[in-house]
């Protein structure tokens, strides 16, 4: 069951500004919660996060597996699960596809995904639309020179959990897909985007711990007044401190559902669901 944690304003004033139309400007923000009920597990969530299943690994600490200096020297680990990170041909979640329909609406004003899986954009929202401030599986090149690498052949090597390796002779560096790891840059047009959300007139954060900067700081770029809504199992970050906060705390899908209720929107999420 979801809860909804009242504060000066809630979820039924929230949706009557969307359906009135003084709230065009939404933008979302989402984590590894959106897509844990597509098959894919989160990184912090005490015994299914991928985070807790590490140990036989013998890393470290977890996050090692995604960090730029250990990877350079100890890939496998990182191949040892990547098929459990991108198992691919997976169905986008409700969660997904309500991100879709606000963009089919004209409502999305933009989405800051820190997932890898690439399941908002298979829902339907736009790639314009889109950040994936943690990089993506699109593509991926060689560590050490930086050469692209054949899509069949990484394919291949995430299905077997086998490191691949750069094809030419003279590097023979560990390939290592576009996502961001610890230690390694964000996207050159994060800093662009982040102005947008000085400009939205709703943030939906969804399925995240926010733990991981500098996406983690986006809700507070939120102008006071503007409300904010986190749907997710707890309370993350410094969502439900401000009065025009509303946490709906529980499964992502349902808190959609709940949204959408208040909107009048149930059949018409479902039916688009339907179709992604
Ligand atoms: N419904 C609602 N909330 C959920 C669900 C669900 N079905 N499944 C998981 N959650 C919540 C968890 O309780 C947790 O608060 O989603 C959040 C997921 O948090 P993390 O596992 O920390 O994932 P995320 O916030 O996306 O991590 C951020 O950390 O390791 C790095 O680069 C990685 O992008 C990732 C970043």
């Amino acid at each position: 069951m979801t809860s909804t944690d009242k504060q000066s304003t809630d979820l039924k004033t929230i949706a009557a500004r969307i359906k009135s139309g003084s709230i065009t400007r939404i933008v979302a923000l989402t984590g590894a919660g959106i897509s844990t009920a597509a098959g894919i597990p989160d990184f912090r969530s005490p015994t299914s996060g991928l985070y807790a299943k590490l140990a036989p690994l013998r890393l470290p600490y977890p996050e090692a597996i995604f960090t730029i200096s250990y990877f350079t020297h100890t890939p496998e680990p990182f191949y040892a699960l990547a098929r459990a990170r991108h198992p691919g041909n997976l169905k986008p979640t409700l969660s997904h596809a309500f991100l879709a329909l606000l963009a089919k609406k004209g409502l999305l004003q933009f989405c800051f995904t820190q997932n890898i899986d690439g399941l908002e954009c298979d829902a339907g929202v736009p790639s314009e639309k889109t950040l994936w401030c943690h990089g993506n599986w699109k593509n991926q090149h060689c560590h050490k020179c930086h050469a692209e690498y054949p899509d069949e052949l990484m394919k291949k090597a995430v299905r077997d959990g086998e490191v691949p390796y750069c094809l030419d002779e003279g590097c023979k560096g560990a390939v290592k897909p576009d996502v961001v790891f610890f230690g390694q840059p964000l996207p050159a047009e994060y800093e662009e985007k982040e102005k947008l959300v000085a400009d939205a007139d709703l943030m939906l954060v969804m399925g995240t711990s926010l733990k991981v900067a500098p996406v983690s700081q986006l809700p507070r770029k939120v102008r006071e007044g503007v409300p904010r809504i986190l749907i997710n199992r707890e309370r993350s970050g410094d969502l439900g401190n401000r009065p025009d906060d509303v946490c709906i705390l529980g499964a992502c899908d349902d808190g959609v559902k709940e949204l959408a209720e208040e909107l009048g929107w149930t059949e018409e999420l479902e039916e688009f669901w339907k179709t992604v």
